[in-house]
């Protein structure tokens, strides 16, 4: 009986120091407390008390996923929201009629009615509407789309029945299969599937089996050979499904090759899929069709995927899945490779009123490990893990030992194709959307690149620079370093304004932003052979800047120490994805700005060897956008 009260006690103890763990304020932070019933406020002046709020997610990943069960004809949806009325439109995807499958809309659709509806598949999708043969193989797959009242397009989702009549559901590929970490003789092939499964991957002859049980399928494909294609298959599901991936060449091998890269796009206006629930889907399905035709190897993909800005993690999720959605059928065959914006945060929300007006103050959320907006990220997209861990360590970190700070983990990384390095950074760690109150709360500014962040540039500037097989140095990330139309204001700039920083419980550190763009450039520039370009977004609009000595890279007056530019590199902005555009501002580099324009726009870098050339296209008509040699 003694026992039995001690191993309560232990359990109790541990549950609640693990609540706690959960709860606790990160040191980082400061002005934050809990009232004793656990309400977290921020005392932002004169003893002044601004509470969280969280704003629900209107629709939730979950929720859209639906419950869908077999009936004795067809499948019926319980998407678990009352409110919820509008439009289910659906169709079949035949997966092996063509390469890219997408769903094929019956000619008729289903109410939705208090979050229920009704497909009924015996009698209306079959004779000279089976157009995937379900009556005799006894299975195939919907895609289906819901829409609301509003006519806002919520969620394209995916599920596989088996049957005849009765009908019942299938173990479905709900998300991907994308191609993720393809190198020269190894690629990891992720899944989700609705039930836990054992799944596997076919290529050649071998088998490739994931763990047993799991809905999240990441397999690793090893022992390729490099420059050749390969087709796939999946197993453990109940649909086949047939794709096909081309390895990576063999580093340093200087065979010609094409990449695409492009940031922004959240949802745009005009209805329809330019806007599915904060996605724009129809310019994103736009790009990834000519980047494929354009036989692009790899996508660089540099933040701002989705209009975000939630205080509900299932929110995101759900914008997020709809990102994927958008780019998937072309995913299957090819590996994009994404970073962070601005748009990705997920937050606290604080509010008061003072004198009649609203006051808003963000941070990015917390626990870090499960609520940031960084660890939301790594926990939906597979991307390199040999970035930096977060900020421990750095001079300013309140507790070293201890973790204080989101993960870089996926977000920050670099990787290799053939004589190319691409080094992906996050300009917007740890962001606080809120910049006037940074010194209140703490948080990281849009566009600075904090001290472990640029430790670890240095190191992997160092690395490539030594790499004999390496030629050709990309550096990407979110904000420009010199914004030129809709963020002069902020990004790396400011307007011209050094004083600008992070603060990190309660002090400010010490290099402003214009200090910190100047030595994030003299790692880039000054201190580094092969970097040829910035890769930037932000600004929903494509321009080219080149980038040297002669231009003017400072306010009339500025005091701290300046640089010199000492050679020649190229800020490629495409954030031109779908997002709002922004036009042109002035700035004192404006007269080196080249091919400004607010159309979309898909940039496609062509590495020839030693030479570097790019072309821009118009994904929507097509035209050619811009044309330029980087490096001879
Ligand atoms: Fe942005």
């Amino acid at each position: 009986m003694k026992n039995l009260f001690s191993i309560i006690v232990i359990i109790l103890a541990f549950v609640f120091s693990s609540c706690h763990a959960q709860n606790k304020i990160p040191d980082v932070y400061s002005n934050l407390h809990k009232e004793r019933d656990g309400r977290l406020f921020l005392e932002w002046r004169d003893g002044r008390k601004a509470y969280q709020v969280d704003e629900p997610a209107e629709y939730t990943l979950d929720g859209v996923l639906g419950q869908a069960s077999g009936t004795e004809t067809g499948l019926s949806f319980d998407f678990k929201d009352p409110e919820l009325s509008g439009i289910l439109y659906y169709g079949f995807i035949h997966h092996s009629d063509g390469a890219y499958p997408y769903p094929v809309y019956f000619r008729d659709f289903e109410i939705i009615s208090q979050g229920k509806a009704h497909i009924d598949i015996l009698n209306d999708l079959s004779g000279r509407y089976d157009m995937i043969d379900w009556e005799n193989t006894g299975s195939g797959t919907l895609g289906y789309r819901i829409r609301t009242l509003y006519g806002e397009l919520v969620y394209d989702g995916k599920v596989t029945f088996e049957g005849r009549g009765p009908f019942k559901v299938g173990t479905t590929v709900v998300e991907g299969p994308f191609i993720n970490l393809l190198g020269h003789d190894r690629v990891t092939i992720s899944f989700k599937t609705n039930v836990p499964c054992k799944a596997s991957v076919k290529v050649d002859d071998r088998v490739f089996s994931g763990p047993m049980s799991v809905k999240e399928h990441n397999i690793e494909i090893t022992g390729l050979s490099p420059d050749t294609e390969y087709g796939y298959a999946l197993g453990g599901v109940s649909q086949a499904q047939n794709y096909s991936f081309h390895t990576a060449h063999e580093p340093g091998s200087r065979s010609s090759f094409t990449f695409a890269y492009a940031s922004d796009s959240r949802n745009g206006m005009g209805g329809g899929e330019r806007d599915i629930y904060g996605v724009n889907a129809y310019i994103m399905k736009k790009i990834m069709a000519l980047s494929r035709q354009q036989d692009a190897r790899f996508f660089q993909f540099t933040g701002d995927l989705i209009t975000g800005y939630t205080t509900d993690k299932k929110s995101t999720e759900l914008q997020y899945a709809n990102w994927k959605r958008s780019v998937e059928p072309f995913w299957h065959y090819f590996p994009l490779y994404l970073g962070m914006g601005n748009h990705e945060v997920l937050e606290f929300l604080f509010r008061d009123t003072l004198d009649n007006i609203p006051v808003r103050m963000k941070i990015d959320r917390f626990p870090f490990e499960t609520e940031s907006a960084e660890a939301v990220f790594m926990e939906n997209f597979v991307m390199p893990d040999n970035g930096p861990e977060s900020e421990d360590g750095a001079y300013y970190d309140p507790n070293p030992g201890k973790t204080d700070f989101p993960s870089y983990k996926e977000s920050v990384y670099h990787y290799r194709y053939d004589n190319v390095g691409m080094i992906v950074l996050n300009s917007d760690y740890w962001y606080n959307s809120t910049a006037n109150f940074i010194r209140v709360s703490g948080g990281n500014l849009h566009g600075y690149i904090m001290d472990r962040q640029l430790e670890w540039l240095e190191e992997t500037l160092t690395m490539f620079e030594e790499d004999a097989d390496i030629d050709h140095v990309f550096v990407t990330m979110h904000t420009p370093a010199f914004p030129n139309g809709g963020h002069v204001n902020d990004d790396m700039w400011y307007g011209g304004k050094n004083d600008w920083r992070p603060y990190i419980a309660g002090k400010p550190v010490g290099k402003g932003i214009i200090e910190r763009r100047d030595e994030f450039l003299d790692l880039v520039v000054n201190k580094n052979t092969k970097v040829i370009a910035l890769l930037t977004g932000d600004e929903h609009n494509y321009n080219r800047l080149k980038l040297s000595g002669e231009v003017v890279i400072y306010p009339e007056i500025y005091f701290p120490e300046k640089i010199t530019l000492e050679r020649v590199i190229w800020q490629i902005n495409n954030g031109a994805a779908g997002a709002p555009y922004y036009a042109q501002e002035q700035t004192p580099w404006s007269g080196h700005v080249e091919g400004f324009t607010t159309r979309n726009a898909l940039v496609l870098f062509r590495i020839e060897g030693k030479k570097v050339s790019m072309k821009v296209i118009n994904p929507d008509t097509l035209e050619l956008i811009d044309e330029a040699v980087l490096r001879e």
